[in-house]
């Protein structure tokens, strides 16, 4: 069991849990995940590891309550356990002084984009910070990205805060003003991390996503994960999640993704009914 030491929400529906993980939270590397089982019988769930703080033993997620899993550990509070978590997991993010670097966030992408932007700073890296939400209520990590950023942007699709659209306009906007630009790193929806995969395509800049296909048990031992990048058949748990954006077949992901959309639906479905009249899960 790992204690829940604090928990409480970002976002509506977007919440920050650190949990006492010890050993975790001093072998981390930005980039890496954990696989969390709410409950004895839950299903495993993967979940970037947003921050960690060695000395206390804690490390930090950030989850959308989005099927039944996730809303289950979102209705956790601190003093509350949860029952396995297995970790850290996936290759690290490869960090170097590329020299102008833009992390973009896209949404809850933004609590798996920020530990990097931390370790990109920490290498040199000249960081520039596009956090982008649908609406200004959703924006999250907006003190903690410019922290770390030499320029941070916040952008909305509704206008209300910050550049008025998708974080690709604004990255667009920084390619048209002349700068050059190194690296990308983008994170979020498949149609975001993929529209931004094509503004930077024909300029040749460096760009890298970071894929969540469906896992089970986060390992390389099932092939739940399995991910097409540069025509090959790649296990985003063991061989990623981070992959190079122009080499990856995003159709082929959001296929997989839907996969399993009606199982989700039906599952989230139970657990709300559950909710609604007090039974235990
Ligand atoms: P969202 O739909 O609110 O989008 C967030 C931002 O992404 C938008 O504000 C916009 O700036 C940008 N965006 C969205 N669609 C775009 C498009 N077609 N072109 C250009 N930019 C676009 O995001 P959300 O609701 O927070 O995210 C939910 C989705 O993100 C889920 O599908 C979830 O599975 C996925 N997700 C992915 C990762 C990952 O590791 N890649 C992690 C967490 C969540
Ligand atoms: Fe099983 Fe990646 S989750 S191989």
């Amino acid at each position: 069991m790992y204690n829940i030491v604090s928990a409480i929400f970002l976002a509506e529906n977007i919440k920050k849990i650190e949990i006492q993980a010890p050993r975790i939270a001093k072998k981390r590397k930005a980039g890496q995940f954990v696989m969390i089982r709410v409950s004895e019988h839950g299903e495993r769930i993967p979940l970037t590891i947003a921050g960690s703080d060695p000395e206390k033993g804690t490390i930090a997620i950030i989850v959308q309550g989005m099927g039944k899993s996730t809303r289950e550990l979102n209705m956790k509070a601190a003093g509350d356990t949860i029952h396995d978590i297995v970790g850290p997991l996936g290759t690290p993010s490869h960090i170097e002084k590329f020299g102008t670097t833009v992390v973009i966030g896209g949404g809850v992408g933004s609590a798996i984009a920020y530990p990097t932007a931390v370790a990109l700073k920490e290498a040199g890296n000249h960081v520039i910070t596009i956090n982008g939400a649908r609406t200004k209520d959703l924006v999250i990590l907006e003190e903690e990205m410019k922290a770390v950023s030499d320029e941070a942007y916040i952008t909305t699709d509704d206008g209300s805060y910050g550049f008025h659209g998708f974080v690709t306009r604004k990255l667009q906007d920084l390619l048209e003003s002349g700068r050059t630009i190194d690296y990308v790193l983008a994170i979020g929806p498949v149609p975001m991390m993929k529209a931004v995969a094509e503004v930077t395509r024909p300029n040749g800049i460096h760009t890298v996503v970071s894929l969540n296909p469906v896992m089970v048990d986060g390992t390389g031992m099932c092939g739940g994960c399995r991910v097409t990048v540069d025509n090959e058949i790649r296990f985003a748990c063991v061989d990623g999640p981070e992959f190079d954006a122009h080499k990856v077949d995003f159709r082929n992901l959001s296929d997989r993704n839907r996969m399993y959309l009606e199982e989700e639906k039906l599952s989230a479905e139970e657990f709300s009914h559950k909710c609604r009249i007090g039974l235990d899960q």
